[in-house]
């Protein structure tokens, strides 16, 4: 009887010594590589959460915007669970800003600012392990070249006065423009509403 009971915690100790084993390295899932102090380009965003994309077009910056394309922003999937959780960024945030022009600008629904060819590629990665000296931990990449014709296939972080201290001194969140993400802003630890059907 002595063994029977024995035998059966010990099973109940080591399922659940699995189970936080599994869920440990599930949400320890990283969605970025760096090697050699370079970020390899990240692929497969598109599957990721997208959450927003602002446009600064040239038409209203006195025809020479700083950043005139669409800015489509991605979260990598571990970190948007997260997010809905607790509303804070976790560890290994990933964050795309993928550029793509102003196409055309009139269509059978009328004039506006539609879309057209893909120009350039950026990223945010909060990471303390990695960047343990920069300000929030975040670092800030970018894959696009010149002529916006091809990517990088990896890249060093931007110096941080290039990138981060505009994020902190504007961004709502944690450095990031949560602003202007309207599926972040809804799903600020608040998993109900982050997944649509209800605002
Ligand atoms: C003049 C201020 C400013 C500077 C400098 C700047 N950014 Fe941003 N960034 C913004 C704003 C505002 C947004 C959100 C609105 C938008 O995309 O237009 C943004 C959004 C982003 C995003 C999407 C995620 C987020 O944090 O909101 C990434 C990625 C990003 N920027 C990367 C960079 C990189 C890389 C650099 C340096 C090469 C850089 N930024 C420099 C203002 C800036």
């Amino acid at each position: 009887m002595k063994s029977k009971m024995y035998l059966t915690s010990l099973l109940t100790a080591s399922t659940i010594a699995v189970s936080l084993l599994m869920s440990s390295s599930v949400s320890a899932k990283e969605y970025f590589t760096i090697k050699n102090g370079e970020l390899e380009r990240p692929s497969g965003f598109r599957e990721w959460i997208y959450v927003g994309a602002p446009l600064t077009p040239d038409d209203m910056n006195n025809g020479k915007a700083n950043f005139p394309e669409f800015h489509n922003v991605y979260i990598d999937p571990e970190s948007w669970d997260h997010w809905k959780e607790t509303g804070k960024f976790r560890e290994g945030t990933v964050l795309i800003k993928e550029m793509v022009s102003v196409g055309t600008k009139s269509a059978s629904s009328g004039k506006g600012y539609f879309m057209g060819k893909f120009m350039g590629l950026e990223a945010t990665i909060k990471s303390k392990r990695e960047f343990p000296d920069e300000p929030g931990n975040w670092a800030y990449f970018s894959f696009s070249t010149e002529d916006h014709k091809s990517l990088k296939k990896a890249t060093k972080a931007e110096p941080t006065a290039s990138c981060n201290a505009c994020h902190d001194a504007a961004a709502e969140d944690d450095f990031v423009f949560t602003q202007y993400y309207p599926i972040l802003k809804a799903g600020k630890a608040n998993p109900e509403k982050a997944v649509g059907g209800e605002w």
